[in-house]
Order: C-alpha cells, then structure tokens, then sequence
C-alpha cells in the first residue's frame, strides 16, 4: 500500500500569524493530542527574535517537552546560525531554513539576499549538529506577493545549492500562489536537478488549490507533506499569506484514497478540540471537520 508522510506544522507556521497567544501548556497539550492521533513529525515553533514573534518565545520549553514524545521527530525553525544553535541546545531533531526564491520576500523576512541566506544555512550545516537533520525549504517557490514571478531557474538553483548541504530540501508555496500544473513541472524540474534529496511539499490554501496541489505533488512522487491543522498559518513577512493546507482535510483525502498516513482521523478531531479550546477566537477551516467522516467510511488499511 502507497504510504505518505504527513508532518504538522501548525503549532509554528500557524501560530506565528495567529492573533491570539497559545499558552505554553495548551501548546503542550495540543503536540501531544497530535502525537496521539499519530502524528510522527511536528514542527513546534521556531528560533527566531521573541521580539519579532512574540509566539515563538516559549520554544525551546516546547521543544523540550515535544522530545518527552516517543517516537516524535520535533523540528523547528530557524532563520540564522544563532536560532540554529538555540535549537540545537533546546534538542531539535530536525531544522528548517527558509530560503526564499525571491528577493524581496527574503529580505523581508529574514534581512538577507536568498545568496546570502544560502550562505547562512551552509555556516549553519558546518557547525557542529551530530544527529541533527537539516532541512532547506525554497520558500516563495511558486509566486510573492511583493515580487510577483519567481522564475524556476532561481527555484532550481536554491534547491541545488541548498542540496550540497542540507539532508532534504522542500518547495514551498509560501504565500498561495501555486497551481497543480505548476506544482508538477517545478517538482519534477528539481527532482532533475537534486534526485531524492527533493523530498517536502509545502503548501498554503490561500486560494483554495491547497488539497489539488498536494495531490498534484503526489503524483509526481512526492511523498513528505507540511499541512497545519484548522488551517492556520502564514508568513508575518509576506503581505497577503494566509494558513496552510488543512491536516484534517489532507488526511482525509489521502486516507480516502487508500493511501495510509498513518493518522487517526478521529483522534485528530479530539487534538483540534484541544486547538479551538486554547484559542477559541482564532477562525480554524477545515470541511472533513465540520462536515463529518462519510457513513460507512473506511482508512486505509
Ligand atoms: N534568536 C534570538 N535572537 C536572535 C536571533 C535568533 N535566531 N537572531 C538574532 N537575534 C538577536 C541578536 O542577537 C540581536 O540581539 P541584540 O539586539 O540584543 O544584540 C538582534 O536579534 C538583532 O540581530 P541581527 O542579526 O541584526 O538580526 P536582524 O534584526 O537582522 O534579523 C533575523 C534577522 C533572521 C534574525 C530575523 O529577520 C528573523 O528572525 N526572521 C525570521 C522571521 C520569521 O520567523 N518568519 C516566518 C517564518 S519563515
Ligand atoms: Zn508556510
């Protein structure tokens, strides 16, 4: 049976652009219900300035506590060799950079060129990290909201930079602009490029293609998936993003088709009860939620 893996990224990419702080502890209890429903990857916050991103402060407690997890792989962000290092002391198992594609949306997001934040994440692959996975995400793969086009050349060129380094690299579609015809010819374009070090799709539901990108990316190989659950999420840096592709949603559609992500849609429902609880003004999506599991509805095996 064909197998995907699903790694939520809501309590980072999500939270960072929610109005409403989670608490430490609903963070806590919200990473474990995720566990629980089955999740094997969560992104749990980033190491970034508190300052910048108030909701990102508590991230190495979370982290911490996200590795009392068995068997949970804990990720988080960061955008420089110091959130590196702090993730590293906090225990991250696995890191991620956003390099933007494109310049305007790198220098207002991480106050670098996307050359000099190559850079940055090649310091950072030299320090240091026994055991640690780093992961280059080519944000702004598909389209920016400030620049516009992304030319693919720049996307292909990030990429094969970032693979020399990285332990993976994944395209993501930061600001919603992707299309599935889109979506296969840039992953297929870089998987020629870079071969099995192309492993993550990262995709916002911006204008409501994030489900048929996902599926567009599937069958063009790609078997690693970013999704946030309620739908949170986007990029503070980036005018005009809004939240991911829906966990609840994504996992419905694959477990539909007979394709196993290893999740449990009902306890998945329990860990959004969990979401909405901690932050019940914050608007969640999500239609397999509100609408129901069909009758006689049956996950892969
Ligand atoms: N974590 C905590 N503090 C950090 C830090 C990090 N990762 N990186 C830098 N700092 C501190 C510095 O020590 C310095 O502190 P000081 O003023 O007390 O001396 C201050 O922040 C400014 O450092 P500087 O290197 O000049 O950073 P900057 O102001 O140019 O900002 C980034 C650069 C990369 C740190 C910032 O743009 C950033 O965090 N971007 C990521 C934004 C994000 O999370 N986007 C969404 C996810 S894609
Ligand atoms: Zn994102």
């Amino acid at each position: 049976m064909s197998q995907v893996h699903i790694c939520e990224v809501g309590p980072r990419d999500g939270l960072q652009n929610a109005k409403h702080l989670m608490s430490t502890a609903a963070k806590k209890a919200w990473i474990r219900a995720l566990a629980d429903a089955g999740l094997k990857e969560i992104e749990v916050g980033s190491f970034v300035p508190p300052k910048l991103i108030p909701a990102m402060a508590d991230t190495a407690e979370v982290v911490a506590f996200a590795r009392t997890i068995p068997g949970l792989k804990v990720v988080a962000l960061a955008p420089n060799l110091k959130g590196f290092q702090r993730a590293l002391e906090a225990g991250a198992h696995k890191v991620t950079f956003p390099v933007s594609a494109s310049r305007q949306h790198s220098e207002s997001n991480v106050r670098m060129t996307p050359e000099q934040m190559v850079e940055e994440v090649r310091k950072c692959a030299q320090f240091p990290h026994p055991g640690v996975e780093l992961e280059g995400a080519v944000s702004t793969a598909f389209g920016c909201t400030m620049q516009g086009a992304v030319p693919e050349d720049d996307v292909v060129r990030i990429a094969t930079a970032l693979a020399q380094f990285c332990d993976g690299v994944a395209l993501a579609d930061t600001v919603g602009y992707a299309n599935p015809a889109q979506v296969r010819r840039l992953f297929s374009k870089v998987r020629k490029a870079i071969g099995a070090k192309l492993e993550g799709a990262h995709f916002h539901d911006t204008r409501g293609l994030g489900l048929a990108n996902a599926l567009a990316a599937y069958e063009e190989g790609v078997r690693a998936f970013d999704s946030s659950m309620g739908g949170l999420g986007g990029c503070p840096f980036a005018p005009g993003a809004s939240g991911n592709v829906i966990t609840e949603d994504l996992v419905f559609m694959f477990e539909a088709m007979g394709i196993g992500t290893g999740i449990d849609l009902e306890k998945l429902f329990a860990a959004r009860k969990i979401l909405v609880e901690a932050i019940p003004e914050e608007p969640v999506y999500g239609h397999t939620p509100l609408a129901g599991l069909p009758k006689g509805f049956r996950a892969a095996a």
